[in-house]
């Protein structure tokens, strides 16, 4: 009988430190959702993204500023549909949070195109066929665009022996992280080395 009584008194007891801190405005912590607010530059444009912390880059371009041209895949840093251009380096944003890119400057497929006009990579992508259902498209595009910067840049890849040449299998080992279910890699090639061939414009 003592011992029931006890237990009644650790529940109420329990249950009141719950409303006091519900009165205190001080609930546990798992019961709030972290929200953080990050600046940063989106194709030129300054944004603001207000967002629970653990949003990743991908959810808060596609749910959060409605650009849904970057693609969710695989959502686990595999396929590289997810692949924007964050301060020059091309990234899987499904990997990323948004909040750690406070000032950052993301260029996302949306931003590759001046106005109506495409990007030499993009027009080469629509010259050679490089896509069947485009889902991973948008990938490709950014990562094809950091790749001519790479080369440009003389940054070697493991395929690279001495100087750099941007022979097919460099192309294939450099967008290795991008993948294609509709097998479209052969077109992606020769699309990527027909805009190599316009120089520096391409990587734009
Ligand atoms: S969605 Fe990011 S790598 Fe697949
Ligand atoms: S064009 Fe369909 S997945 Fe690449």
């Amino acid at each position: 009988m003592e011992h029931e009584h006890r237990r009644w008194n650790l529940s109420e007891d329990a249950r009141l430190r719950s409303q006091v801190r519900h009165s205190r405005g001080c609930e546990p912590q798992s019961t709030r959702t972290p929200m953080h607010s990050t600046q940063l530059t989106i194709n030129g444009r300054r944004e603001t993204v207000n967002a629970d912390i653990r949003t990743t880059l991908l959810d808060a371009l596609r749910e959060n500023l409605n650009l849904t041209g970057t693609k969710k895949g695989c959502d686990q840093g595999q396929c590289g549909a997810c692949t924007v251009i964050v301060n020059g380096r091309r990234i899987n944003s499904c990997l990323s949070l948004v909040a750690s890119h406070e000032g950052d400057d993301v260029v996302t497929v949306e931003g590759l195109a001046d106005g109506e006009a495409l990007s030499p990579l993009q027009r080469a992508f629509v010259t050679h066929d490089a896509f069947q259902c485009g889902y991973c498209t948008p990938g490709q595009l950014c990562s094809a665009t950091a790749l001519l910067k790479e080369i440009e840049a003389g940054e070697p890849s493991v395929v690279s022996n001495g100087e750099i040449i941007l022979s097919e299998e460099e192309i294939r080992e450099r967008m290795s992280g991008n993948l294609c279910r509709c097998g479209a890699y052969n077109n992606i090639v020769d699309a990527i080395v027909e805009a190599a061939a316009q120089g520096g414009e391409a990587a734009r």
